[in-house]
Order: structure tokens, then C-alpha cells, then sequence
């Protein structure tokens, strides 16, 4: 199986994660940007990953566009955020990401990144300082678990990631 790990990533976790699991397979791996329509010819697996924007995945819809023409190929797909891994994620994940077909057979990961605000574009730094806004104008009790995690990791460069994380998704794609 000729296999691809692609990525988007705005402040390296996601990259991170996509060079472990390429070194993990001995596959190649790319930005999804960098990637030209001849490189997706080249593989017929697939492994992407991209970070999380509001439950979105950065780039799936995109990735899922360019390799729509291509024949039988497959793909799993990987999402880092900030959020801790809890048994809910991934479900959440699934319904919000993936199409009621794509569910049947695709498997999706989660693997816990980082924060780095000073990383952020402007737009997204324009977009945290609000929702930061947003949860302080809440009663502390009202607040949940991942808001109060949230308003603690903001200011310092926090990361979670751990290599062990990728043995799952290593498993699962040596399985195929
Ligand atoms: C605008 C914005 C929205 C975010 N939304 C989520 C989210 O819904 N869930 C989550 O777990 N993390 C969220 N994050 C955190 C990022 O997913 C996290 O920092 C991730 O590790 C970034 O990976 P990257 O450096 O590969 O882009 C958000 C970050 C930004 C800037």
C-alpha cells in the first residue's frame, strides 16, 4: 500500500503528530497546501490530519475535494485540538466532520495538541480573545470543564502531545 500522511496545521501540532505517524509507516508526508494534483496520483491510502476550529477539522473539506476524482483510493482522518481526550470527542467529531456515508468506513482519530496563542494569525487571535470574553462574562459555576481549561492555557504555550498517542491510528492503517 503506497500511503501519504497529509496535514494542515496553523502552529505545528498537527505537523508533529503527521511526522510521527509518517515516520511510524516510513510514509511520506505533506502540507496539504504543498501537495500538487500529480502527488495524490502517486498513493493509494491516504492518512490526513488537521487541527480543530470550532469542532471543524482545518482543511478536511478541501482534502476531500481534491481527492473526490481519484479511484480506489482510501483515507482515515486524524483531528488534534486542545481539548483532553474523552470518551465523547470522537463521536462528536464523527457527526460534525464526516458524511453519513464516509461514517460507514472511515475512521477518525483524536489526539490531544496544544495552544500557542502568540503562534495564531490574526484572525484566530481576534476569535480566542472574544471567546475568552465570552466565558468570562459567565458565573465560574456555569462554566464547563473544557471553558475553565481553556481560560487556564491561553496565555502560556501549552503541549500535550505524546507519541504514544499514535499507536492506535499506526495499528489501525498496519491492520488494513
Ligand atoms: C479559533 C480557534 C478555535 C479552536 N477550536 C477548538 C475546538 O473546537 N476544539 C479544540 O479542542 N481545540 C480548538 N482549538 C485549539 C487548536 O485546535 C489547538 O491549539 C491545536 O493544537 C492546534 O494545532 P495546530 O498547531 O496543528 O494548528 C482552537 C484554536 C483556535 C485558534
Amino acid at each position: 500500500m503506497r500511503i501519504a500522511v497529509v496535514y494542515t496545521s496553523t502552529t505545528g501540532f498537527t505537523q508533529k503528530y503527521a511526522m510521527w505517524i509518517a515516520e511510524a509507516l516510513e510514509a511520506e508526508c505533506y502540507k496539504l497546501k504543498d501537495m500538487k494534483n500529480d502527488d495524490f496520483e502517486k498513493y493509494d491510502f491516504f492518512v490526513y490530519g488537521g487541527s480543530l476550529h470550532a469542532i471543524g477539522i482545518n482543511g478536511l473539506k478541501e482534502f476531500k475535494e481534491r481527492i473526490k476524482e481519484l479511484k480506489n483510493t482510501k483515507w482515515t482522518v486524524f483531528a488534534v485540538g486542545a481539548t483532553p481526550v474523552k470518551d465523547d470527542v470522537v463521536p462528536l467529531l464523527i457527526k460534525e466532520n464526516l458524511t453519513l456515508e464516509e461514517r460507514e468506513n472511515i475512521k477518525l482519530f483524536y489526539f490531544r495538541g496544544g495552544f500557542d496563542y502568540d503562534a495564531l494569525k490574526i484572525k484566530d487571535k481576534i476569535m480566542m480573545k472574544l471567546l475568552k470574553l465570552k466565558i468570562k462574562m459567565k458565573p465560574e459555576k456555569d462554566r464547563t470543564p473544557d471553558e475553565k481549561g481553556m481560560i487556564n492555557v491561553y496565555d502560556q504555550r501549552t503541549d500535550f502531545s505524546q507519541k504514544k498517542s499514535i499507536d492506535g491510528i499506526v495499528a489501525y492503517i498496519r491492520s488494513l
